[in-house]
């Protein structure tokens, strides 16, 4: 397949051009670079041996993107590209709507103008809200505590929507749990640019001494060690996700979650991350951090049942891969 792959050099959406290119798929790249750098095209070249088509376009500008379709025949699509910031879509609410809708509505009406009929998203755990574990994708959505969560909510009803009047439109939206790690080559990964706000790349800071300690948000929950339960995915395992979802996509929409079906808590992770690189991670307990819920982890079995997918990295791997690509690239 010829794919379309929108913030193809972002974290996840790098690791999946590499998996798609070994699958013998052809990718073209939009990004338009608000959180990824042009050197991850180089680092696909150097993992994979092709370097993808790439436009340095935004997705919100539909003439440019039009422009690409009209340059290509695409078999399908991924729409990674987003903001995903949840603290700061909570303090410019405006921009994530505009941004993460807007891009997500060029991308679906270009798709069915120009008959691409293969639509993959990339949704979030968030969109279950606060219920019962492990969530499985036969539940109702709960209204997120956050524009980030409802960007996501809002793009899987406008997706399912158009696929439900338009019948070649096909569309699967995966749910991913808590992404993690980096490709084994230690070249692509995710180190964000100042303070981060998610657990491992806070941990890899502090191992490379970049940050001092780790607070850990509350260890009152109602959960086994009172720290927050997740389920953390290896972003290999997640790629290969993406390439048996559009591989085998038929249904008009398919929903998936894509996790390990495991719950971690905080001080597990940390646990598992001392002990696989041999680096002691300085913490303390700090409050609850606004908007955290206790546990959320997958029921991953329908992914298996229809894709035959499932995770084979474990949390070694995870935490291992993660501070390769930390170190190679301080
Ligand atoms: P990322 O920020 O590394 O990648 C997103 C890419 O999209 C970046 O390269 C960015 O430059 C690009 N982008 C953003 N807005 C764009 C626009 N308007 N036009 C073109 N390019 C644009 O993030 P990621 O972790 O790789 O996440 C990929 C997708 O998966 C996002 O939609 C995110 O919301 C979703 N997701 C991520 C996680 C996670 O924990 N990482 C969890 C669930 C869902
Ligand atoms: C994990 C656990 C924290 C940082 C977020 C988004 C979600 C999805 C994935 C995009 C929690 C605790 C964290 C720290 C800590 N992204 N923690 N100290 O909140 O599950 O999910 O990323 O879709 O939408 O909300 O991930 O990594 O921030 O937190 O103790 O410095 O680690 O309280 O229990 P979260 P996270």
């Amino acid at each position: 397949m010829n794919i379309l792959v929108s913030g193809g050099t972002g974290y996840i959406g790098s690791h999946t051009v590499v998996e798609l290119i070994a699958a013998g798929h052809s990718v073209v790249i939009v990004d338009n670079l608000v959180n990824s750098k042009i050197e991850t095209l180089d680092k696909i070249e150097k993992i994979s041996g092709v370097k993808p088509t790439f436009y340095h376009v935004d997705c919100t500008d539909l003439d440019k993107i039009e422009a690409i379709f009209k340059l290509h025949t695409f078999d399908g699509i991924i729409h990674f590209a987003g903001l995903k910031a949840v603290g700061e879509s909570v303090t410019i609410p405006l921009a994530y709507y505009y941004n993460n809708l807007v891009s997500t509505i060029n991308l679906s009406q270009l798709a069915l103008k120009y008959k691409v009929n293969k639509f993959v998203f990339s949704s979030s755990a968030t969109v279950y809200g606060d219920q019962k574990v492990p969530f499985s994708e036969d539940m109702a959505l709960l209204p997120t505590t956050n524009p980030y969560g409802e960007t996501k909510a809002m793009s899987e009803r406008i997706l399912r929507d158009t696929a439900s009047v338009n019948k070649d439109f096909h569309v699967s939206i995966l749910r991913y749990f808590n992404p993690v790690g980096a490709h084994s080559s230690g070249l692509i990964g995710e180190s964000p640019n100042g303070i981060p706000n998610n657990l491992m790349p806070y941990i890899q800071k502090v191992a490379n001494k970049k940050l001092p300690i780790l607070s850990v948000y509350g260890n009152d929950y109602d959960t086994p060690d009172g720290t927050g339960v997740r389920d953390y995915i290896h972003v290999v395992d997640l790629a290969k996700g993406h390439v048996l979802a559009i591989e085998k996509l038929v249904d008009p929409v398919e929903i998936y979650n894509l996790g390990s079906g495991d719950g971690v808590s905080v001080l597990e992770l940390l646990t598992a991350f001392e002990t696989a690189n041999k680096i002691e991670i300085p913490y303390k307990i700090v409050d609850r951090r606004a908007g955290d819920i206790a546990s959320s982890y997958a029921d991953a079995s329908k992914a298996y049942k229809k894709l035959g997918w499932k995770t084979h990295k474990t949390l070694i791997d995870m935490c291992k891969d993660t501070w390769k690509f930390e170190k190679s690239n301080k």
